[in-house]
């Protein structure tokens, strides 16, 4: 049972030390970079000759208004939607758009959904246990020993802020404890990106305010790539951002910048007329997915 549905909702995995191969050096100083990618559903063109690039180590915000892109952008990246022209370089050599979804997790891509996938009747430590087991099955590695993989685990649940709840079912987190849990699982398997859809969505504010710091700790070693519409805490925690509209990017920088930009302005006030969300507005609750609880 478990197996069966850890085959689904992990979607991370590194290749550090896993391919045996040593590491590649990268061609430039970009982990990601999206070329003229073109994504039409139906006829309808929803990312438009994007070119979207972040570097090794950065922590970019991507935000705009509902329907700008923002998901199918990361649906391409994890081989989830094929684009009709363009391309994805990923760490300075795959083209993503060639992989199959199944064949990127092996990259080092982890991405977190915006309900978090956990096994409920599983301890929070088994949970980690069960992220860690699915990376050895997929690399084709054997696991490293107990004792390493108990350190890692224990490493990572400090991380996660969620040491003291190692022996509790996941089951009996908070919405937020859950989240972070989640993320725990992908960062067990030491992705290079991580990918993260609204992961604050539904939180009370001290918990949005303790996933902040834990995208700042998590982005001090990793690259990290946070959709999200709750602007307090892209104003909060981000040091760049990227905006998204109509499949293409409207404008980047600090989020002062791009808050002052009358393209942006005039962009979120189009969706705001419409009855959508604006450039000032919080993100709406999600429900909390829980397997297995
Ligand atoms: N599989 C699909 N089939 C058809 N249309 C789709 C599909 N996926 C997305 N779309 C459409 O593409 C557009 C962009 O959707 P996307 O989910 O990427 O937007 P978003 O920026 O993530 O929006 P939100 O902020 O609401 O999450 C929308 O108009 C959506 O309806
Ligand atoms: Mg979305």
């Amino acid at each position: 049972m478990i197996g069966r549905r850890a085959r689904g909702i992990f979607r991370a995995v590194n290749q550090n030390g896993g391919n045996g191969a040593g590491a590649k050096p990268p061609a430039d100083d970009l982990i990601l970079s999206v070329e003229q990618l073109t994504i039409s559903f139906d006829g309808f063109t929803v990312l438009n000759e994007l070119d979207f690039s972040m570097k090794y180590g950065e922590m970019r915000f991507l935000i705009g208004p509902n329907g700008a892109g923002k998901t199918t952008l990361i649906d391409a990246i994890t081989g989830k939607s094929k684009p009709d022209r363009g391309r994805i370089v990923f760490d300075g050599g795959a083209d993503l758009t060639r992989q199959q979804e199944h064949e990127l997790v092996k990259l080092g891509i982890g991405r977190k959904f915006q309900t978090p996938s956990i096994f409920g009747s599983l301890t929070v430590y088994q949970n980690l246990e069960v992220a860690l087991g699915f990376r050895s099955r997929i690399t084709g590695l054997l696991g490293g020993t107990r004792r390493r993989d108990s350190d890692r685990i224990m490493a990572t649940l400090e991380e996660v802020g969620l040491a003291a709840r190692v022996g509790d079912p996941a089951g009996s987190l908070s919405h937020g404890e859950k989240q972070w849990l989640e993320i725990g699982m992908l960062l067990v398997q030491e992705p290079k990106l991580l990918l993260m859809d609204e992961p604050v969505a539904g939180m009370t504010r001290r918990e949005r305010e303790r996933t902040g710091e834990l995208l700042q700790s998590i982005g001090s070693a990793r690259s990290v790539l946070v959709v999200e519409h709750d602007m307090e805490f892209v104003r909060r925690f981000a040091e760049t951002v990227t905006v998204l509209h109509l499949g293409r990017v409207l404008s980047e920088g600090t989020m002062e910048t791009v808050q002052q930009d009358p393209e942006v302005v005039r962009a979120y006030l189009g969706h705001g007329a419409s009855g959508q969300r604006t450039v000032a507005e919080n993100t709406r609750p999600r429900a909390v997915e829980t397997v297995g609880a």
